[in-house]
């Protein structure tokens, strides 16, 4: 039973608008209430626009210096790699933001093996949140035409990971492999925001809001915050094959 709230707005531009306010807005109460905003970021093409936002209209709106940025997964490619998600967001945004280099976690994948590499990612969360399970105060999903999300991907053992924070999973997708979140993290966050852009991924999006998906063939529909929020920021195209009440 899909239990969140959906967005639809006209394209990709307008929908990365009105999530990067809603981002500035969660920093804001974080930073108030905690002192820190605590930010886990997705790979892929869509958050390429809100990247561009933030850095292009948020300089001032968010205090910086109090974020604290993971990453939700990782292609495990040299941090120089076009394809690593860290290369994404720092040449779109970080590199020309005044968040302080001490307050960026990108995952390691320069250890000897991906397995190795995510223990050592996990050991990095734990130092930081230091409770049984991390609350990310916002966590950056997209959705995948196949309904994976993060690099969650349909069938893998990592679906049903309860103890680990972060695992080594297999792609089917250039480059295969990589690190992942796993769900009881995402599903411990205060807010989860799926960005999902473009006809190619309406059918994805229709089975997890609207039917009811197997978790494991559906690893999107498995993301059910645990006390959390999720809201769908999506673009009519995304939403073209939603039943009319929710379109
Ligand atoms: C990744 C992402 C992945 C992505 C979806 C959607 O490492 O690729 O974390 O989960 O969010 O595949 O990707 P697009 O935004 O490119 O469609």
């Amino acid at each position: 039973m899909f239990r969140g709230e959906l967005r639809v707005y006209p394209d990709l531009e307008s929908l990365s608008q009105a999530a990067a306010e809603s981002l500035a807005e969660i920093a804001a109460a974080a930073i108030t209430e905690r002192s820190w905003f605590s930010l886990g970021l997705s790979g892929g093409e869509t958050p390429r626009a809100l990247f561009r936002r933030l850095r292009q209209e948020y300089q001032k709106r968010i205090p910086w210096l109090r974020v604290e940025i993971f990453w939700v997964d990782e292609r495990y490619v040299s941090h120089q790699d076009p394809r690593s998600n860290y290369a994404l967001a720092k040449n779109q945004w970080i590199a020309n933001s005044p968040i302080p280099r001490e307050n960026v976690h990108p995952a390691p994948t320069e250890v000897a093996t991906p397995a190795e590499a995510a223990q050592q990612y996990e050991r990095v969360l734990r130092a930081h949140f230091l409770r049984e399970w991390p609350r990310f105060d916002l966590v950056l999903l997209g959705l995948g035409a196949d309904c994976h999300t993060a690099s969650l991907f349909p069938h893998s053992p990592a679906l049903t990971e309860e103890k680990q924070w972060v695992v080594a999973t297999e792609a089917p997708a250039e480059p295969p492999q990589r690190l992942t979140l796993t769900l009881p993290v995402i599903n411990h966050a205060c807010n989860v925001h799926f960005l999902v852009s473009g006809e190619r991924k309406a059918e994805a999006l229709r089975r997890v809001l609207e039917d009811e998906p197997d978790a494991m063939a559906c690893p999107a529909s498995a993301v059910t915050p645990v006390e959390g929020r999720a809201v769908w920021w999506v673009d009519e195209a995304a939403a073209s094959k939603l039943s009319r009440e929710r379109g």
